[in-house]
């Protein structure tokens, strides 16, 4: 049978729009259209449950339930509670509200997620004789509200808590990079799966946990147990149940070849953590090393590395630091592909290799560099300096 196609939108990390269109479209999506750190598409329920499932770029995936225009504040309440929202949401369920607002006649989104919440909960009490309860941290129903200028948008948010949370991670390092920025990286980085790849500052493995996930076709949504839509009435568990079985039934028991080092020992701990979690000892080497005396595990392998930037780890010199990177790169990995992610732009060029990539990525609030060195290996095995 044909399911009804509905529109859906994807969010994500500003960068990622591009890698997250691909993946959509890999999954069959229709309509695909990039904004500005989302992606709009139309599907349909299955796509709606392997996105969630499957998507490694995408933060949270909506699904559209009516707009309506604003011209006065009192507009958004009274058109929140014209809509039947005792169709999907019980009055024993608890619910919460994301509010997003630019450029509209609000100014204050907590104050647009209240007059929201109000509408919806006046609603269902009317109707039911008894109203949900608010819940921020863990509610059955996510309400995404939407307003740009005159326009809002309400979308119910079918993942629930952000896809971010795969669920393996149990202890978290010290300034961990998000799952989705570290899939994402992997991505852009055209790494093929064949090529050995290593981390020499993996804090918590993220980066290697991630392309491992990606190399074995390992579901980004694995190791988590809920999504949003399993709260909904029409929630269908028989389609739920065939599209993990399907996409687990094609993780490949290919062994790969990849290594993680850091100069903290508790960092190595917690990714040695993660990787048993992930039962991913076979294809994650992990030991503890600096940078500095690592001795590289593989010739002509793909480096991808994450070094503390200022903003997030106190470096005392941040500027001899990638100095440090630099030299290090140039004297001991000629053959290589190497790529950095910081929000360090000053320091970055102190790592005195002209990068052939430069891509602008967001993690969290700080904006970054996502930089490729060709590390040409000159005639005596040392790189080749191109400045
Ligand atoms: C931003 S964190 C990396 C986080 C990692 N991507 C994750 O998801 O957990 C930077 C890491 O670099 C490590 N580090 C800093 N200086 C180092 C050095 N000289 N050699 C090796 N590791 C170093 C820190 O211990 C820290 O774990």
């Amino acid at each position: 049978m044909q399911e009804k196609k509905i529109p859906l939108l994807a969010k994500t990390i500003s960068g990622l729009e591009e890698v997250l269109a691909a993946e959509l479209a890999n999954l069959g999506a229709t309509d695909i259209l990039k904004l500005n750190r989302a992606v709009s598409f139309t599907g349909d329920k299955w796509l709606m449950y392997k996105s969630n499932y499957l998507c490694r770029t995408a933060l949270r995936i909506l699904m559209p339930l009516f707009h309506f225009e604003i011209k006065e504040q009192k507009d958004l309440y009274d058109h929140l509670h014209d809509f039947a929202w005792e169709d999907y949401l019980d009055e024993r369920q608890t619910l919460s509200i994301d509010a997003v607002i630019s450029y509209t006649v609000f100014t204050n989104s907590q104050f647009v997620a209240q007059k929201s919440k109000d509408a919806i909960v006046d609603r269902i009490r009317e109707r039911r004789g008894k109203r949900p309860s608010v819940d921020l941290e863990n509610p059955d129903f996510r309400i995404n509200v939407h307003l740009f200028k005159d326009l809002c948008t309400v979308s119910l948010d079918s993942s629930g808590q952000s896809l971010h949370r795969r669920g393996y991670r149990k202890i978290t390092g010290a300034a961990p990079i998000s799952e989705t920025l570290a899939a994402g990286l992997i991505q852009l980085s055209k790494w093929d799966i064949t090529t050995p790849l290593m981390d020499p500052m993996c804090g918590s493995g993220t980066l290697l946990i991630e392309a491992a996930m990606l190399a074995k076709n390992i579901p980004a949504g694995y190791f988590r147990k809920e999504f949003g839509f399993m709260k909904w009435k029409d929630f269908d568990s028989v389609l739920w149940e065939k599209i993990k079985k399907e996409n687990n039934a094609l993780i490949s028991t290919v062994k790969l070849r990849l290594f993680g080092s850091d100069q903290d020992v508790h960092a190595i701990d917690i990714a040695r953590e993660n990787v048993r979690f992930t039962a991913l000892q076979e294809d994650i080497n992990l030991e503890e090393h600096s940078f500095e005396t690592l001795i590289p595990p593989f010739d002509n392998a793909f480096l991808i590395s994450n070094p503390p930037y200022d903003e997030r780890m106190k470096l005392d010199d941040a500027v001899a630091f990638y100095k440090m990177i630099g030299n290090i790169l140039k004297q001991k990995y000629a053959g290589f592909t190497a790529w950095i992610i910081s929000s360090d732009l000053e320091s970055l060029k102190f790592v005195g290799l002209r990068p052939s990539r430069r891509i602008p990525v967001f993690n969290g609030p700080l904006e970054c560099r996502f930089v490729k060195f060709d590390l040409f290996a000159g005639r005596k095995g040392q790189v080749r300096i191109i400045e």
